[in-house]
């Protein structure tokens, strides 16, 4: 692949300066689309099988067909990858270019399949732990779809930045959802916990990946909804995403959570990590 042609868009590889949609294109006139964020390791897509399993279940939810398979997925997406730091590859799927603006789905349309990679930034504060605030979850009830349509989620995480935070917390009435880009863990009562899934989260492969070396390390974990309460007086806290990996919060709402320091079974937790992304999962 040359280096330039650094984007996929429907059928071609293009520089990023060439890739251009229609205005008619109904992710941008509707947000009606849905994406993925799927991060690469020392070039190798960590856990890409669920990543496509939960592009197909949000494609389904949205009344679209599935596109490709896990292995033509690959094929198209490798030769973005162009070299062994850490990235993410962008996949955004949307319903396609209408002739006309109207809500409903028009008949015979084609999907726009857009898609890049990035670098991640390393995160050069983790150690330190970051601050996040608590808002009220005021978003829809399809949260479990990774649609493009993020303003919920814009706005929440725009407010904890201006209030020097790096995530919001949502609160749906009185239990944690999730962050605005992440899911949320808390070490209560030596229990590693998070909310289960539903319709009022994302189904974050990451958070599946920390449950599964809870199973494996014999770190007590729990599925379970999480009580504003419990929240503030847990011994940790961690935000955790295919950008971010995990990330322990340090202060919540302007109080220190336990000592105000990122906690041992975070350290644990994030050790293991780095063991997986080495040896390349799925
Ligand atoms: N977001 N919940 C929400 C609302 C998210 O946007 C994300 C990730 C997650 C974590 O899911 P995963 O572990 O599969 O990345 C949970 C991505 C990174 C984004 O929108 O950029």
């Amino acid at each position: 692949m040359q280096q330039n042609k650094n984007v996929y868009l429907n059928g071609e590889y293009l520089p990023l300066s060439e890739a251009k949609v229609s205005v008619l294109d109904r992710g941008f006139l509707f947000g009606d689309g849905i994406y993925e964020v799927i991060p690469v390791y020392f070039g190798r897509p960590f856990h890409f099988a669920a990543h496509i399993r939960r592009l197909n279940s949000s494609l389904e939810s949205i009344g679209m067909p599935v596109l490709y398979s896990q292995d033509e997925w690959l094929e198209i997406l490798a030769p973005l990858i162009v070299n062994t730091q850490d990235q993410y590859i962008y996949l955004q799927i949307t319903r396609g270019i209408a002739p006309k603006r109207d809500h409903a789905f028009p008949d015979q349309i084609q999907p726009t399949v857009f898609a890049m990679c990035s670098p991640i930034a390393p995160m050069e504060n983790r150690e330190d732990g970051v601050k996040a605030i608590t808002l009220d979850d005021s978003r829809w009830e399809l949260c479990n779809i990774k649609a493009t349509t993020l303003l919920g989620n814009i706005l929440s995480r725009q407010q904890a930045v201006e209030q020097g935070s790096a995530e919001a917390i949502l609160i749906k009435n009185g239990y944690v959802t999730e962050g605005a880009a992440s899911n949320v863990s808390a070490m209560i009562n030596q229990v590693l916990t998070t909310p289960p899934t539903n319709n009022e989260i994302l189904p974050g492969i990451t958070r599946d990946v920390i449950l599964e070396i809870a199973s494996q390390q014999r770190i007590p974990f729990a599925q379970k909804k999480i009580p504003l309460e419990a929240l503030k007086n847990a011994s940790e806290i961690w935000l955790t995403s295919s950008t971010r990996e995990i990330v322990p919060v340090v202060i919540l709402d302007s109080e220190k959570v336990a000592d105000g320091k990122p906690g041992p079974v975070w350290r644990k937790m994030h050790q293991f990590f780095q063991e997986l992304k080495k040896n390349g999962h799925e």
